[in-house]
């Protein structure tokens, strides 16, 4: 079947036309129409502009997404929508436009989570390898840094989470104080990788050697882990962050630039750390369990390497959508949308969006 989604939790719109069956899905087109330019200004996303630049996108998209597909809204078996968690006012034009597109040509209409979503990416592109419930997966965004038991298509449960802040919330946050745009996962990304480079000297294995080195040791470069020691699945990121704040006014005070490589790279290599010692504990307590990681973090080059490592020296299969389908996208939501269609999970005109999460 083929299925027409819609996303607009956060700051993309974008519209996707995949055909969905039991033996896989075809991304026909997938459309997304990112704001970042606009909300760079501010150093974040400012919610009502959100809500405005989606309005205006949407419609074109989707004439786009359909274009490219090759197909028109009488070959479209249902409607997919991103219902929660995110942005309220940017989720309700989502949810508005696919209610009255599937309401004008009668189709069904699907609700999806997001984080649902996310998850689902990992079945888009399996690189050849079989994706089955049940596995373990982490869900790393702007909004949310969660560990879930996915224990069949639909039936998915938060096992660990983030007591404040998200780690990709945290990597713009820490990133536009040393000076890196909006959002500022890649060039942190980019940056931590020259700090690791500069720390080890080695410019393929230097993760792995990081913790060797002198720029590790450093106890003017210290900062506390973000898993919390507790014996849960769960983080604190605002601890993190706090840290690498004042040590960056340390520095301000002393008058003297900090290194800001070794700096990311430290900081890095910290929100990592903390991420695979959770999702280690998590298989250990799952054996056998495959893992999925997911979310705009996951397009993160260190913490693919070093899970993917984790899930070797565990003996499991990993699987991480291509970078393309990390961040938000309405593919996704289709692949999502299959398996609730699936249960004939499906909605009505009363469908409403809500900012809050649901798993
Ligand atoms: O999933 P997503 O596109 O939107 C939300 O649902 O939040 O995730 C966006 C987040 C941002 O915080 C962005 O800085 C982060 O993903 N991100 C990265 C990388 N690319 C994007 N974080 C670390 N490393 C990256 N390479
Ligand atoms: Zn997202």
């Amino acid at each position: 079947m083929k299925i027409l989604a819609v996303e607009s939790s956060c700051d993309e719109t974008s519209v996707a036309v995949v055909e969905c069956s039991d033996d896989g899905f075809v991304i026909k087109s997938n459309i997304v129409a990112s704001q970042i330019e606009t909300h760079r200004l501010y150093g974040g996303v400012v919610p009502e502009i959100a809500s405005r630049a989606h309005i205006e996108a949407i419609s074109g998209i989707t004439y786009e997404a359909l274009e490219v597909a090759g197909v028109t809204m009488a070959d479209i078996d249902a409607v997919a929508v991103t219902k929660n968690p995110g942005l309220i006012g940017a989720l309700l034009v989502g949810v508005n436009f696919a209610k009255s597109l599937a309401f004008a040509y009668g189709k069904p209409l699907i609700p999806v989570d997001h984080i649902k979503g996310h998850i689902a990416a990992a079945y888009l592109n399996t690189d050849g390898k079989e994706l089955k419930p049940p596995f373990v997966a982490l869900a790393a965004s702007g909004g949310h840094t969660a560990i879930y038991l996915v224990s069949d298509y639909t039936d998915i449960k938060m096992v660990g989470t983030t007591r404040d802040d998200a780690i990709g919330e945290s990597f713009d946050k820490i990133g536009r104080m040393i000076g890196i745009p909006y959002p500022a996962g890649a060039g942190f990304d980019a940056l931590s990788r020259e700090g690791f480079i500069l720390a080890t000297g080695d410019t393929s294995d230097f993760y792995s050697a990081y913790k060797k080195s002198d720029a590790y040791r450093d106890p003017e470069m210290r900062l506390p882990s973000p898993a919390l020691n507790d014996g849960s699945l769960d983080f604190s990121f605002s601890g993190l962050k706090t840290a690498a704040i004042n040590l960056l006014h340390k520095y301000e005070q002393k008058d003297i630039a900090v290194p800001r490589e070794l700096f990311a790279a430290r900081y890095t290599y910290e929100a990592v750390e903390a991420v695979a010692k959770k999702l280690g504990d998590a298989l250990l307590r799952y054996p056998g369990y495959n893992l999925v990681v997911s979310g705009g973090v996951a397009a993160n080059s260190h913490l693919r390497k070093r899970l993917s490592e984790l899930a070797k020296s565990l003996c499991r299969e990993l699987f991480i959508p291509p970078v393309s389908l990390c961040g938000d996208n309405a593919a996704m939501i289709a692949a999502a949308g299959y398996f609730e269609y699936k249960i004939g999970n499906l909605a009505g005109a009363s469908l409403n969006a809500s900012a809050l999460d649901s798993l």
